[in-house]
């Protein structure tokens, strides 16, 4: 399936809403989690979940709406100043919307273990093995300066995976062009409550609970995961026509 990632990527973009979704877009809203704050427990604990998501995720939507409201108002004046002004702001609040709508999907109560199927065969490829995998990831993500994502993802051009780290709430497809697959959120706010400044105590323990049941394993889980991204992505500024990828065999 990963092959078809990249041969979809040619044609994807009738699958796409036009660039001009941005003006009569709607607001972007908090997604609801899969499970409940307390689910992930003992890895992840519910304070920090609650948080994360109703307070960390919330503030992202809530500041991404603002800031795309004065973009669509500049963009009406044709204030080209305000317009890039407001970019900081777009790209922080816009990625912080992206990646923890993501992250939470990465999760689930029944995750852990090792992926199967294509995904794995991938790995293995890719990293060796899946422990070689495991332990360069976790490395990237511990070894992140300040606050950012350690993230696998697919490499459409090269029909591989790749690991990449990410500063801030840089968006990973934004950022390198990789398609995430799975991110680790080493900001503080994600594990600090339960693990304090230990944050590979935090990456030993997420493993636990990664949802591999998300990813390429399960054709149909695989097609809700495409769909989800599309929805996400559609409408977001950020990404161009031709950066959502969708496998051949859903067209
Ligand atoms: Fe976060």
């Amino acid at each position: 399936m990963l092959r078809r990632f990249a041969a979809a990527s040619r044609s994807s973009a009738k699958l796409v809403a036009p660039l001009g979704c941005l003006v009569s877009r709607q607001k972007h809203t908090l997604p609801d989690l899969p499970y409940d704050y307390g689910a992930l427990e003992p890895h992840i604990n519910a304070e920090i979940m609650q948080l994360h998501h109703s307070k960390h995720h919330a503030t992202y939507v809530n500041n991404l709406n603002v800031a795309e409201e004065k973009y669509k108002e500049a963009l009406a004046k044709g204030d080209v100043t305000t317009q890039v002004s407001l970019q900081p702001a777009l790209k922080f609040n816009g990625g912080g919307h992206i990646n923890h709508t993501i992250f939470w999907t990465n999760l689930s109560p029944n995750g852990g273990g090792e992926p199967k199927g294509e995904l794995m065969e991938a790995i293995k490829r890719d990293f060796g093995s899946f422990a070689n995998f495991k332990e360069k990831l976790t490395a990237v993500s511990v070894g992140v300066q300040g606050s950012g994502w350690g993230w696998l993802g697919y490499n459409k051009e090269q029909g591989r995976l790749q690991i990449a780290a990410c500063a801030n709430q840089d968006p990973l497809q934004g950022t390198t062009g990789l398609i995430p697959l799975l991110g680790i959120d080493v900001w503080e706010h994600a594990y600090y409550l339960q693990y304090k400044n230990v944050r590979p105590d935090y990456l030993k323990a997420i493993w636990n609970v990664i949802n591999w049941g998300m990813y390429l394993q399960d054709m149909q889980l695989a097609k809700s995961r495409v769909e989800f991204l599309h929805r996400l992505l559609k409408c977001h500024q950020f990404y161009s026509d031709t950066t959502l990828v969708v496998p051949v065999a859903y067209k």
